[in-house]
Formats: structure tokens, sequence, C-alpha cells
């Protein structure tokens, strides 16, 4: 049943899933009370992409400080939590344990409750902490009832580094995947776009993308619009990368190692060697930088364009899509009292491409012409971080979702065949859907990695 949750409930998140190790403390009133966070883009900068060995060495070396870092700020004490929420999945297993770990002997030190969570529920729901006191943290609001940003039922496009999706959300744990990535995510799209232009990516390949899109013309080249003739809301970003490359190699020549774009190309997981960096060259001249540079420029900007005019015929298409379900559902509902009440209420763009602001400003249009409000997050909460799952555990605990803290004997490492300590089991949710797809929604999940599946995320029963 439903737990009361109020000023006075203090909740630690703990997000270890992917290459940022994050955690904060907020209130049930949506104060955020203590903030910390630590990247790993410049250690993964010079691969392909996220090394999971790395990346979980970084979350092991950075847990316990980034966890004592947001309490200490919220100046509250791990025994005085409410619950600690968790991110359990989906993302790269050996990451997501070391998050889970840590809040899991928080938990059992202390007792107090675990709020497992779903990593794209939590960049969605972000987008519902109450607005005043999301944006002034840190400040007590005495007057605050806590309305959410944005009410149910939601259109979300969450745009990430492995997702992207347009979900319409009704309820915690009711959603319903209108649209998704047939190939490559826009974030990642973006991260591979920014090597092959030999860009520094030790602040993240988007944002070093969005930087130098700004200096270009964005119809300077004119990059095919993915998907235009599937009236679907799926996603699909493997050809626009492929129409890219060949307008680097046709206009900037190939780097010195022309197979990695082949084996970049070929590759569909985030995890190869990056060797497609320019070695800068003495014998260019100023002039010719120059050129070169105006050139990489307009690629990006030219890339930035379609890509994003992607994302806004899709979200336009989804928001027709959700408007029509929502319509049905009235109809079948004989005691629907008042059928408006369940219209869409507004747009959600979450995410760490959400952070982007071509981004922000295109959908912002998007949305008013369709007559509904935009709700972005702010950008440092688009990209992982602990209080998108601090606030995922608010709403969750608030329903009566979180679980007991874990006892002794679940605590306990077990022994191998010859007695020496094993790795103990933690529950975990590596491939885990957000929802189930709509009847609409043609395009399949990608068949190589459909193995082990979780079933979708389920709300509060009944
Ligand atoms: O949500 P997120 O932090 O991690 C995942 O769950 O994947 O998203 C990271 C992705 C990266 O691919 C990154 O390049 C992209 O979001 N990103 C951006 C921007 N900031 C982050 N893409 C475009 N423009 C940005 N400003
Ligand atoms: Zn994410």
């Amino acid at each position: 049943g439903r737990v009361p949750v109020d000023a006075r409930t203090v909740i630690l998140g703990i997000e270890t899933s992917c290459d940022d190790t994050g955690a904060a403390v907020i209130a049930g009133d949506g104060r955020v009370l203590g903030e910390a966070i630590t990247g790993q883009s410049e250690i993964h900068a010079r691969w392909g992409g996220v090394v999971p060995n790395l990346a979980r060495e970084a979350h092991e070396e950075a847990i316990d400080d980034v966890v004592r870092r947001a309490l200490a700020e919220a100046d509250v004490a791990p025994e005085q939590l409410s619950a600690v929420a968790v991110t359990v999945g989906p993302g790269l297993s050996m990451c997501l344990r070391v998050g889970v770990l840590k809040a899991q002997s928080l938990c059992h030190e202390h007792d107090v409750p675990i709020v497992p969570v779903h990593h794209m529920e939590a960049h969605a729901l972000v987008a519902r902490v109450p607005e005043l006191i999301g944006e002034k943290a840190n400040e007590t609001n005495e007057t605050n009832d806590a309305s959410p940003r944005a009410p149910f039922p939601f259109l979300a496009l969450l745009v990430s580094g492995g997702h992207n999706q347009l979900i319409l959300a009704t309820a915690i744990g009711e959603y319903r995947v209108l649209g998704g990535a047939l190939d490559d995510a826009l974030g990642e799209a973006y991260d591979k776009t920014a090597r092959l232009l030999g860009l520094d990516v030790g602040g993240g390949g988007g944002p070093a993308l969005e930087a130098l899109a700004k200096r270009g013309d964005p119809k300077a080249y004119r990059f095919p619009v993915p998907l235009r003739k599937r009236k679907d809301c799926d996603f699909s970003y493997a050809g626009l990368k492929t129409a890219v490359r060949l307008a680097v190699e046709r206009d900037l020549g190939k780097p010195a190692d022309s197979d990695a774009f082949a084996k970049e190309a070929a590759r569909d997981d985030r995890v190869s060697r990056d060797e497609t960096k320019d070695a800068p060259d003495a014998s260019l001249d100023a002039e010719e930088t120059a050129r070169r540079d105006a050139i990489r420029a307009d690629i990006a900007a030219s890339f930035q364009f379609a890509a994003v005019k992607h994302l806004e015929e899709r979200t336009c298409r989804a928001i027709a899509w959700a408007r029509t379900s929502l319509a049905e559902e009235d109809e079948k509902r004989a005691e629907a009292t008042e059928p408006s009440a369940r219209d869409l209420k507004c747009v959600v763009v979450a995410g760490g491409v959400a952070a982007n602001a071509t981004v922000r400003a295109t959908l912002g249009s998007i949305a008013s012409e369709a007559g509904l409000p935009l709700v972005l997050p702010p950008p440092r909460w688009c990209t992982d971080n602990g209080v998108m799952v601090a606030w995922a555990g608010v709403e969750r605990y608030r329903l009566g979702l979180a679980e007991e803290a874990p006892s002794a004997e679940q605590m306990a490492t077990p022994e191998d065949e010859t007695g020496r300590p094993a790795r103990r089991e933690v529950p975990l949710l590596p491939r885990w859907p957000l929802g189930t797809r709509d009847a609409r929604a043609t395009g399949d999940v990608k068949s190589s990695k459909t193995a082990r599946i979780a079933p979708p995320l389920r709300g509060a029963p009944g």
C-alpha cells in the first residue's frame, strides 16, 4: 500500500549503470539536499566507447566518496534515510553491481529499505521533481505542495547513449513504448561522429560535437533524415552515421588508419579501439587548417540538423499516437466520468542528449505546435546523475515499492566448491524493457541481444 511522503522523507539515490558515478539525497517534497557526481569520459576517451572493466574500476574507486559527499552536503546520516534507491538496470552488469553492492551494504548496516530503480524510468521521472524546489536546491520551501512538473499522462522522448525511445507514461510503472532504436541511439551517434571528426572527447562526445556544430552551417550538407518512409515512431541513426563518414572521407580525406572507420561501422557494441583521430600534420598551413576546420563544423552542424529533424518527426507522430490511445482507452472505460482527465498533459524530453540546446529548442517548438507544455529537466539532470534515481526512489517508495533491507543471509559471501569466498549474486536487470511495445510499433528489437531480457518494468500491483 501507499506510504506517506512529505518534506521529512529523505531518500538517497545511487547511479552507476554506465560511466558516471552519481549519488544524491532528495526530500519527499523534491528539495535536493545533496548531490555528487564523478564522470569517466576522460578514462574512456581513447577507446571507441565505454570499456566495462575500466568503468567498473572507476566506479569502485569513486563510489564511497561520491555517496559520502552527497550525504555530507545533505547533512544526513545513513540511519536517518527513509530509503536508498539504486539503479538495478538496464546498463552494464559490472557497473550496476558496484552501485547495488553499495546500496545493499548501507541498507543492511543501517536497516533502511531499498528501492530498485529502472535507469530509463529515472531519466523520465526527474521531469516530475517539483519545479520551484528543483531549481532552488537546498532552500526549504514551506508553501510547496509538491505538485509534479510533469503530470500523467505524458509523452517522454528519452534520448541517451544507449536508448532512444518514445514512451507514453500513464502512471508510475505504466509505460507503453511507442517507438525505439532500430540500431544506434542518438547519443552514441553523437559520440561516434565526434570521434570521426577527430574531436577531443575527454569531456564527452556529445558536448564536443554540439560546440563544433555552433560554428557550422546546418544546411551545408544534405544528410538524409532517417526512416522517412516508415510511418512509425522508431529511430535509426546507422544510415546517417554512414553518410557522415562518407562526407568526412570525401572532404577531409581518410585518416591515418582508414580501416578503423570500417571496423567502427561494422561493430554494434560501444567498445572498440579508437584509432580515428587525425595525427597532427605539420605540413598543413594555417589556411588549410582553417578550411578543414570550417568543413568539420559544417559536417557537425549538418549531422545535428538531420539527427534532430528525425527526433522532431518521430515525436510529432508519437504525440498523435498517444492522443489516439488515450482517447480510445477513455471510450473503453464505460465509467469514465471525466474523459478529458486522460488527455495528454505534456511532453518530456530527458536522457543525456536532452542536455543539447538544439534538441531542447526544437522539441520546444514541436510541443507548442501541439499545444502541449514541454518539460525539460535542467541539463545536469539529463545526463546520468544521482538525483534522478533518488527521485524515482521517492515516487516508488510512495507507492509501497520499497523492499526490506537485505538480511545477513543475503549479505553473506558464499563459498565456492574449494571453500574460497565466491562472488555473491546481486539482483541486477541489465536488459530490462521500460514497458511493452505499442501494437502500432513494427520494429524489432536487435535480435542478437534478445537473450536474457527481463520482463518489462511494472508499477504498483492493482
Ligand atoms: O543518459 P546518459 O548520461 O547516459 C546513458 O544512459 O547513456 O547519456 C549519455 C549520452 C552520451 O552519448 C553523450 O554523448 C550524450 O548523451 N550527450 C549529448 C550531450 N550531452 C550528453 N549529446 C548531444 N549533445 C549534448 N550536449
Ligand atoms: Zn542514462
